[in-house]
């Protein structure tokens, strides 16, 4: 089946105004430049004594206590909200150069090969404007329920917010995560092949309430339609079932309030379903007995199939897993031990298993999946490996509740064709050289 030599793909790297190789080191380091160095210091301090001694000059001494342990440290609250430490500056979002031709409408890709556990931090979740951001006053800012409903309204922020609210953890990916490689290898690392996914703890109340509270028409309400207060005319249709179900109308996000990129001071979270159903800075949800067909229906976000037609409302998003470390740009420092870690998830609900291969897919062994393992959230996977020093190729391949199995390359084209842009959840492959340089490669 695919074997190493199958390889098709090749780092696409440097056309002008695309990524430089400093750029790729630079968002390929992250934490890892953090860890190489505590490795080496690490390496010379465990050499024995002598390694101590033989430690080059500026690498700390554990015997000589540092200047910060004899000193008065930094008082409190000289920072009234934190930020990240000065030695974390690399791990930042970032734009594709080139991808979009004006920055308010575009991508800003959250950095994975530098995140640990589940849980994207705010300031790093990705960013998908189609007509920029705003900080939207949240005393000026209200809530329409209007359509099919005995009694439409009208919320203030203080008013939806006394409702009775919940907080539940879950991804948000958008429909083009990894949409620059359905026909080749285009991007270098995790963060542009699939940075679009980011999972936060999203506090608000059930769109159902809301529904309720308006007298929605619950035999000819079909659907529901969510409207921004952009400039965008962003809207999206979704299903009665599915508004009913587990939508929230949001003004959380990992404990405080929406971040302005994010969609302060309300979104719609609508779990498993890519984010542009995830309207931000929601000011109208309409109750409709059909679907409304928008452009961003109509004309975005829908996929070409190999015979030329279009497939549209593929709203979910199916089960997906990428090895984030390991990933492309990175360096192995030596062989021997390395904890192989990746994330997984899908929208139809938990993650059941993943399988981790080192040789391009014709052994799997199973990883183990680290708690909290939620429905339409973000799970982490690890597993042991020890690698001999001779190349290898690193693929992850995930399997949801429902026994749907992620599928290869091959498998996903033969269905989609090569031109489609949305709803790519191949099986990821980096390719490890004997240099301990990782690339990203496609195998079919
Ligand atoms: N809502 C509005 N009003 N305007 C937008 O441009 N972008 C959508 C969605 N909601 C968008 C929007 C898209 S395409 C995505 S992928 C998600 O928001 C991105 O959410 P994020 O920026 O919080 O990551």
């Amino acid at each position: 089946m695919s074997e190493p030599s199958r390889v098709r793909g090749r780092i696409q790297r440097a056309p002008e105004n695309f990524l430089s190789d400093a750029d790729i080191r630079e968002v390929a380091a992250g934490r890892r430049d953090f860890l190489r160095k505590s490795f080496l210091a690490a390496g010379a301090a465990v050499a024995g004594g002598a390694g101590v001694a033989r430690a080059s000059e500026g690498d700390p001494n554990i015997l000589n206590l540092p200047e910060h342990s004899k000193i008065l440290g930094r008082p409190v609250a000289e920072r009234a909200y934190g930020v990240p430490s000065q030695y974390e500056q690399g791990l930042r979002r970032r734009e594709s150069p080139g991808l979009t031709r004006v920055q308010a409408a575009s991508v800003s890709f959250a950095p994975l090969q530098g995140l640990f556990g589940i849980i994207t931090p705010s300031g790093l979740h990705f960013e998908r404007h189609h007509q920029g951001w705003h900080d939207i006053d949240p005393s000026k800012h209200r809530l329409m329920i209007n359509g099919l409903v005995k009694n439409p309204k009208v919320f203030t922020m203080d008013e939806l917010m006394r409702l009775p609210s919940v907080s539940r953890i879950h991804f948000i990916e958008c429909g083009a995560n990894t949409g620059m490689e359905w026909g080749n290898v285009a991007v270098p690392t995790v963060q542009y092949t699939h940075g679009m996914l980011s999972c936060s703890e999203f506090t608000g109340v059930p769109l159902s309430v809301l529904l309720e509270e308006c007298g929605f028409d619950k035999k000819a309400g079909k659907f529901v339609l969510a409207e921004g207060a952009d400039g965008s005319s962003m809207t999206r249709t979704i299903p009665m079932d599915r508004a009913l179900d587990d939508v929230l109308v949001a003004w959380g996000q990992n404990g405080e309030m929406l971040r302005p990129e994010n969609g302060y001071p309300l979104r719609l979270v609508v779990p498993g379903v890519q984010g542009v159903s995830w309207v931000k800075w929601l000011r109208r949800i309409e109750v409709g007995d059909q679907p409304w067909a928008t452009k961003d229906e109509a004309i975005h976000y829908i996929d070409l199939m190999p015979d030329g037609l279009h497939r549209q409302y593929t709203s979910i998003q199916e089960c997906k897993s990428v090895i984030t470390t390991p990933s492309g740009g990175q360096l192995l420092l030596d062989k021997g031990f390395h904890n192989i870690s990746g994330l997984a998830w899908s929208g139809r609900g938990k993650i059941t298993r993943v399988d981790v291969s080192t040789d391009g897919g014709r052994n799997w062994r199973t990883a183990r999946l680290e708690t909290p393992v939620l429905s339409k959230a973000l799970t982490r996977f690890n597993i042991d490996w020890v690698w001999d020093g001779s190349p290898a190729i690193l693929q992850s391949r995930a399997i949801d509740e429902t026994g749907y199995v992620q599928p290869g390359y091959g498998q996903l084209r033969q269905v989609r064709g090569t031109r489609s842009i949305y709803h790519n959840n191949a099986i990821q492959s980096w390719k490890l050289a004997e240099s301990g340089e990782v690339s990203n490669v496609q195998i079919l």
